[in-house]
């Protein structure tokens, strides 16, 4: 099978990693990739939004299967056209992605299914939106209707924050993403990350993550893409799963279905588990980032079946099978992230750190004159597994140590909600 990996991330490093141990596997290419992915996939200079040349591509190197990773190719069709023409894809059609790509629209899917989220209001002006702040009051949270880069969400603990949170987004703070707002009541609970692969019709859970969005220990400075995750999410029991697919996915895969946009990829629920029992938060169409890095270390089955089966309408069939291992990741990022980060640094000790078993992921690394050096904010991803959350950090922490990187730093403390 010959398959084009889209993207170039650490999640993307993950799923090449994952794609090149199948046996199915012929030739894997990744666009555009970075130096980790090199490893494992060759990189090409395609452009994910010229979508002719994605399409000419996959005839030219006769590509058997589209991964689609990040969001920003899906919510813009890539999948529409590739389909239209036959090539099988991994990811979800655009009027799919509009899960992710509109809140809004998550919204009222969530309403009109009886899906438990957040109570909320759509606004397209701020003296709306504002006049319903004042009604609800504090805490409150406002969103930017569309893709903000994961920058779009205020948690506002006070009416203030969230008055100029709303006149941020109408005065263009996220371009056309704040056209529109969703402002929403403020869930309390622990967040839990839960991942189903879907073929339409069918999802099957496909295991549980937690993240740790802030920047600095003990969950405090500002948002950020993530700096770190474990799987499984200890909090995400088997009946709360089982609630979970219940009472959020399976009414959510009717509803796209009913509409005429049945998702097919991977959903990515993001939950609050409140006293009342899970809340969705939001929804994206792919895998997470850092959390696809814990996943598929833990994946016993080989992801091209899985994949192929999810393009294919075929998972009602299909089982998935995970290690008994927990693992762990630490993202090493750039001196600056989430607000300014420095390029350029070196980086050394890769072999070092894998040496004891632990697997560097790569984000945003990139060769520079034979060298591999720091070109974005989240750079690398330290993973282990262990028999235990403890274990497995205990061995990611060993083999940051053995990282060099001038200026890059991590959290000490990915885990802690596991690990008490
Ligand atoms: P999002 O970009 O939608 O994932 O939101 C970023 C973060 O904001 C989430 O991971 C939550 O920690 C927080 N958040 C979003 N919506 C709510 C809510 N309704 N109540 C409490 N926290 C929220
Ligand atoms: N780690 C959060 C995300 O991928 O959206």
């Amino acid at each position: 099978m010959n398959v084009l990996l889209i993207g170039s991330g650490g999640r993307e490093h993950a799923l090449a990693w994952k794609i090149a141990a199948s046996p199915m596997l012929t030739r894997l290419f990744a666009a555009p990739g970075n130096p980790g992915i090199a490893k494992e996939a060759e990189c090409v200079g395609l452009d994910a939004s010229d979508h002719a040349a994605v399409l000419s591509f996959c005839r030219e190197k006769a590509i058997d299967l589209v991964v689609i990773g990040p969001e920003a190719p899906l919510v813009a069709g890539l999948a529409d056209t590739l389909r239209a023409t036959g090539v099988r894809v991994f990811g979800p059609s655009a009027a799919a992605a509009r899960l992710e790509g509109s809140k809004g629209f998550t919204k009222d899917l969530c309403a009109r299914y009886g899906i438990p989220t957040a109570a909320y209001g759509r606004f397209g002006n701020a003296e709306d939106a504002r006049a319903y702040v004042e009604k609800v009051g504090a805490p409150i949270v406002v969103k930017a209707d569309g893709l903000a880069a994961g920058k779009g969400v205020t948690v506002a603990m006070n009416e203030g924050e969230a008055l100029a949170a709303i006149d941020a987004c109408f005065d263009g703070a996220f371009g056309g993403a704040g056209a529109e707002v969703v402002v929403e009541e403020y869930l309390e609970g622990e967040e839990a990350s839960f991942f189903c692969l879907c073929d339409g019709t069918t999802a099957l859970p496909f295991g549980t993550a937690q993240d740790h969005k802030r920047v600095g220990d003990g969950d405090t400075g500002p948002n950020t893409g993530g700096m770190g995750a474990y799987s499984p999410a200890p909090a995400m029991t088997p009946a709360m799963i089982e609630r979970a697919m219940r009472e959020i996915v399976e009414p959510t895969m009717r509803g796209m279905a009913e509409i005429g946009a049945p998702f097919s990829g991977i959903l990515y629920a993001g939950l609050m588990l409140t006293a009342d029992g899970p809340k969705l938060i939001e929804y994206n169409v792919r895998f997470g980032d850092p959390e696809c890095q814990v996943l598929m270390p833990r994946l016993k089955d080989d992801i091209l079946v899985l994949m192929q089966a999810a393009a294919d309408g075929q998972l009602g069939h299909m089982s998935v099978r995970w290690r008994d291992e927990a693992a762990l990741t630490v993202v090493i990022a750039a001196k600056g992230y989430p607000t300014n980060p420095e390029k350029g640094a070196p980086i050394s000790g890769i072999g070092a750190a894998e040496a004891d078993g632990a697997i560097v992921f790569q984000a945003g690394t990139a060769e520079k004159g034979g060298r591999l050096v720091a070109a974005s904010g989240r750079v690398l991803d330290v993973t282990a597994l262990g028999r235990t959350v403890v274990e497995a950090q205990r061995k990611a922490y060993e083999a940051v140590d053995r990282i060099g990187f001038p200026g890059g730093f991590c959290r000490r403390d990915i885990g802690w909600r596991a690990i008490g």
